[in-house]
């Protein structure tokens, strides 16, 4: 099997600069990255600065553009599909034309995968989601993540899935990310997990426990999916563990513990000698104390209810010796969730600079000095990944190809 990896929903190439780490000879035949709405492709140009550009099989270029416009069968072939999608609402009606065709929202993304699927059968694929994926929606708990795995039935495919805290692997971020690796039944490797029972695929044979080594494992549920995807939209919720997997509509979850690794820590990626608009000034430091502390403030609903907000306190600053927090688009803005650091030339307080955050997702230094400015370099982090974890999951996979 020819290792060739499509990677959908590219960003500034995550994904890709993990497998490229292998060195094992992945090589990607097409990528997709378009933000909606915004004028300068900064996460585009980045990539393609990076590792240039794909054309489709029509040799023309649409890298740059909305995947939903992309005719999927000029899509150059894969052995591997991967992507970092949003969490949306995935609930499906039948469509006008035939009872039998079913209808997502309008641009909900995994539509588009589903239809790259169907259109280019990737062997393999490696999805890259939030953890709140598993849960959601709040008012039918599971119906999204039961319908990706009803599409993934229906197409003939097997999945396993691990809600992964990087920090827990080696990284320096405390990032936690619903993994999802699918295979074709028909592959050597999913004709040889046919016969291993779902439990121990997720306790000690499969791929996510290889990638991730677990500590614990606790006891299974488990809950079979309606055929018709239309009925698992209305009807099916279920609670997902961390860890599970599914086959032939047949889901088993488990709760399992991550076996923790040393992580890299805050004060491990910091900078000496950063330039001074990075530091906090004294007029903003009472916003800064503000927004990072415990309150209590009284709020009125849309319905009229009133009731007291409350949240703690966050560390301020924080602290060296934990790996950093979760990273969001929002980085750097004057926002509670922002990481503030102390110096460690001067011992003042301070944003983290764009390197740092590239660092805090395991990318190379300045992999975002590609002429975007800072405030966009620390939104594509935010976006991105924590690329070890796709080197991790690389390695397992270079291994299930190798018998291919
Ligand atoms: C969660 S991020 C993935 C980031 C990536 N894994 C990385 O390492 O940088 C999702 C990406 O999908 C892109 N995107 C959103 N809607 C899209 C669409 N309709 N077509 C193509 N790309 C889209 C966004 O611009 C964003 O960069």
């Amino acid at each position: 099997m020819e290792k060739t990896i499509c990677e959908l929903f590219a960003g500034v190439g995550g994904f890709r600069l993990g497998f490229d780490r292998l060195g094992s000879g992945w090589k990607t035949t097409w990528f997709s990255q378009w933000e909606p709405g915004a004028k300068t492709q900064w996460a585009h140009d980045c990539y393609v600065q990076h590792f240039g550009e794909c054309p489709d099989l029509k040799g023309e270029i649409h890298t740059g553009e909305d995947i939903s416009t992309m005719v999927k069968d000029n899509i150059p072939d894969h052995s591997l599909l991967v992507g970092g999608f949003p969490c949306q609402d995935y609930s499906v009606a039948h469509t006008l034309k035939s009872s039998k065709g079913i209808e997502g929202k309008k641009g909900v993304l995994w539509w588009q995968i589903r239809d790259i699927l169907i259109a280019k059968r990737a062997p393999f694929c490696i999805f890259e989601n939030v953890d709140r994926l598993l849960k959601s929606p709040a008012k039918q708990r599971g119906r999204d993540f039961g319908i990706i795995l009803a599409c993934l039935a229906e197409l003939g495919y097997s999945a396993e899935w691990r809600v992964v805290n990087a920090a827990q692997y080696g990284a320096a971020q405390r990032r936690r990310r619903t993994f999802i690796f699918a295979y074709r039944n028909d592959t050597e490797y999913g004709k040889k997990m046919a016969s291993v029972e779902l439990e121990s695929i997720i306790s000690d044979f499969g791929f996510m426990v290889e990638a991730f080594p677990i500590a614990e494992c606790g006891s299974s549920s488990e809950i079979t999916l309606d055929n018709d995807i239309i009925a698992v939209s209305d009807s099916f919720a279920f609670s997902f563990e961390n860890a599970g997997a599914m086959r032939d509509h047949r889901i088993v979850t488990r709760k399992v513990v991550e076996k923790e690794e040393q992580p890299i820590l805050l004060g491990e990626i910091l900078q000496k000698n950063v330039d001074e608009q990075f530091y906090i000034t004294t007029e903003k430091m009472p916003k800064w104390t503000y927004l990072k502390g415990s309150k209590k403030i009284p709020r009125t609903a849309a319905n009229g209810h009133e009731y007291i907000f409350s949240e703690g306190p966050v560390a301020f600053p924080d602290p060296w010796d934990r790996p950093g927090r979760t990273m969001l688009t929002s980085e750097s803005t004057l926002n509670r969730s922002t990481h503030v650091v102390s110096d460690p030339g001067t011992g003042r307080l301070r944003l983290l600079t764009p390197i740092e955050a590239e660092r805090l997702q395991g990318f190379d230094d300045d992999w975002t000095n590609s002429g975007m400015p800072n405030r966009m370099r620390y939104f594509c982090m935010g976006n991105a990944l924590v690329v070890q974890m796709i080197t991790r999951m690389g390695k397992v996979l270079d291994k299930i190809v190798e018998q291919e």
